[in-house]
């Protein structure tokens, strides 16, 4: 099978792009190196042993989108393409807008048009808002997200339903993300954000390191067992093969449109974290409590249940995988 991944050289793309290879299907990938460098197709190479079949350019291109499409017979696309810092999404609404709505037409456009209509669509918890259960199921109710980059992937689901309900011919799998972290455990691949890091793991591992001082934790006065926010954690390879059982549950089904959170089902705290990477890694971290960070929640975390059942999908990694493959990565770059 050939599967069409966009954003192949991020994140949660390059371990995608590994899980494919290593399980026998054909990848070709697209990116514009927005937010990833080149190398990282080498490392997708040295680790798998195969290799992508490549095209450097922008999802919001359609000639790219159309050379893809009749050079080679896609199956289905993974689309991991969009921009992701939630803080930049503030203050540049019309590049998230673009990047990560538009763009999804552009592709929806051609896959329509090249009769392709199989499509794994990277979303995230944030589209729960302020949940009013945990831990939340994919019924929970969505909407009142605080920031551009959340309400983009709610006008995405959006999007998709619309298209599904108007041709129910299409495979449509939504994924809901909750925390990624870690890194592939031979650290080639992991993440690397941009400046300073605004997320708690990478800011985590760059105070380990020494080139940031100090972690500054975001409230200790909110309703969880020690006061710090409480995130379900999934390591990046747990969340990659989750990518894999949703390919194979739209290749199985036929018709369809689902949605699945992708998480642990377990919480752990600000500090849970500090300590779990204290303990693993055997390295001290500086840290002091300051105010709430603007838009934070308490506590969120899945029920992962529906995609235990449907898509035979559990995160097998542990929190000591996660903290210490996070540092492996550090180390290795
Ligand atoms: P990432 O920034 O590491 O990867 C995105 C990749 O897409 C990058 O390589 C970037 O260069 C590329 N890209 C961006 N816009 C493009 C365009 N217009 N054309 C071609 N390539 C483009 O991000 P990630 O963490 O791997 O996230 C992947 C997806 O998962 C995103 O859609 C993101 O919103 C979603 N998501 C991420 C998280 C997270 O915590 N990392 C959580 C929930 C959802
Ligand atoms: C954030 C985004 C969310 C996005 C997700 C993954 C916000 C409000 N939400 O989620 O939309 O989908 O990242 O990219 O930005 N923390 C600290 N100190 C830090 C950093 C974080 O105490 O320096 C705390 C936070 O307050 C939170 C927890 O650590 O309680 C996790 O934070 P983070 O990694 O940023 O993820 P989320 O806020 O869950």
């Amino acid at each position: 099978m050939k599967i069409f991944v966009t954003g192949c050289c991020g994140y949660i793309g390059s371990h995608t792009c590994v899980e494919l290879l290593t399980n026998g299907y054909n990848v070709v990938g697209l990116d514009n190196f927005s937010n990833s460098k080149k190398e990282v197709l080498d490392k997708i190479r040295e680790i798998s042993g195969k290799s992508i079949k490549f095209y450097e350019g922008d999802m919001l291109d359609s000639s790219i989108l159309y050379k893809i499409f009749s050079e080679n017979e896609i199956d289905c696309v993974i689309d991991f393409a969009a921009y992701k810092a939630v803080g930049e999404s503030v203050s540049k609404p019309i590049e998230y807008y673009t990047n990560n709505v538009s763009s999804v037409l552009t592709l929806l456009t051609a896959m329509k048009k090249n009769n392709c209509k199989r499509l794994v669509f990277s979303s995230s918890a944030t589209v729960y808002g302020d949940p009013d259960t945990i831990p939340i199921t994919e019924d929970s109710k969505t909407g009142g997200t605080t920031n551009p980059y959340g309400t983009s992937k709610l006008f995405v689901e959006e999007i998709l339903k619309d298209l599904y309900k108007s041709d129910n011919t299409w495979d449509i799998c939504i994924l809901r993300y909750f925390n990624p972290i870690g890194a592939h455990s031979s650290g080639l691949i992991g993440e690397e954000p941009n400046g300073i890091p605004a997320n708690l793991m990478p800011y985590i591992s760059k105070v380990a390191c020494g080139k940031l001082e100090c972690l500054s934790i975001f409230g200790n006065d909110y309703d969880t067992p020690d006061g710090t926010g409480v995130r379900d954690y999934i390591h990046v390879v747990d969340l990659a093969k989750g990518h894999i059982k949703a390919v194979e549950k739209l290749d199985r089904e036929k018709n369809g449109l689902y949605i699945y959170n992708l998480g642990t089902g377990k919480g752990y705290s600000v500090l849970d974290m500090v300590n779990a990477f204290e303990k693993a890694n055997g390295i001290k971290i500086n840290y002091k409590i300051v105010g709430r960070r603007e838009g934070d929640i308490a506590v969120c975390y899945s029920d992962p249940n529906k995609a235990k059942e449907e898509l035979g999908f559990i995160a097998e990694k542990t929190l000591e995988d996660m903290v210490r493959d996070a540092w492996n990565y550090e180390n290795h770059n």
